[in-house]
């Protein structure tokens, strides 16, 4: 088991929100009136950013009035954008507790805390009662999963039967051994990949029905390109998601494509349900 403090380090330290803020003042967008649009270069905290968010709303059953897990939510950008859009509850998680103070900020900010709620914990423990939610979804999170039986066992206990459960991550490869740093890992510490069909198995395991497995690779492979071009023009935009990667961004967003072309790694978006009994 990956020590939790250890997963966190790794993702955020210190004040995030005031490097957001900064960022924000430095691309010329006031705080004061700022807008879930204009924070969504940032806090789509996963390959592709917003365009993946709004590609997976699109095709999840979500509707007004429903609540709704984000696990893993990171500073919130996906749980803002799914109540705004579909005016429904969300609930987010998170284990990067600078991550969680930042994402009730920018909640604040853009006037949403009635709608969107974010705590601090672990996917592998939910702090939430049984059959609560009416769906659930975990972005990029599970390659720093140590126990996918709890992880999605819990998930598959909040849920109302019914419900739907998605999931995006970046998978292991056929090749195996990804090349590291990479956003989730600085050299392989806490993390966890597993394949695409074991995580099918886990699924079914945990009592999942209706596994739909998408291969997403070529698409993160545009988005991990793109970025690179920009960085070596020097035109990477001041408000942009490279900013939550620390100084190795450039690096790890490499890596990240390096092992999708060579098949170390295999990103999946799988969409499931709960059974109604
Ligand atoms: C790449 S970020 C994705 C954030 C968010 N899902 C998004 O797409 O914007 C990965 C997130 O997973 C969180 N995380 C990793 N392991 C976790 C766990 N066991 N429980 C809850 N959050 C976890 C990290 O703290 C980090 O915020």
């Amino acid at each position: 088991m990956a020590d939790p403090q250890s997963i966190s380090d790794h993702w955020g330290r210190g004040d995030v929100f005031s490097m957001v803020l900064d960022a924000m003042k430095a691309a010329g967008i006031d705080p004061a009136t700022v807008t879930i649009a204009q924070l969504a270069p940032v806090d789509h905290f996963h390959a592709r950013g917003f365009p993946a968010t709004k590609e997976l709303a699109d095709i999840l059953p979500i509707r007004q009035g429903d609540h709704v897990l984000d696990i893993g939510c990171g500073i919130g950008g996906p749980a803002r954008y799914l109540a705004d859009r579909f005016d429904c509850q969300v609930d987010g998680i998170d284990i990067t507790e600078p991550f969680v103070e930042a994402a009730n900020k920018l909640t604040q900010l853009v006037g949403l805390e009635g709608r969107v709620t974010i705590q601090c914990g672990d996917g592998q423990k939910l702090l939430y009662d049984d059959e609560v939610f009416d769906g659930a979804y975990a972005q990029h999170v599970t390659m720093n999963v140590a126990d996918r039986d709890s992880f999605f066992g819990e998930a598959f206990r909040v849920l109302k039967p019914g419900a739907f459960f998605a999931l995006t991550e970046h998978g292991l490869g056929a090749a195996g051994s990804p090349h590291h740093p990479v956003p989730w890992s600085d050299d392989g510490t806490g993390a966890f990949l597993v394949t695409p069909s074991e995580t099918e198995v886990r699924l079914e395991k945990a009592g999942f029905a209706g596994i739909e497995v998408t291969d997403t690779g070529d698409k993160y492979l545009e988005g991990y390109k793109g970025a690179m071009a920009l960085a070596e023009k020097g035109e990477l935009p001041l408000f942009g998601v490279h900013i939550l990667l620390g100084k190795t961004a450039p690096q790890k967003i490499r890596n990240a494509a390096r092992n999708i072309e060579e098949q170390r790694t295999r990103p999946v978006q799988i969409i499931c349900r709960k059974p109604v009994q």
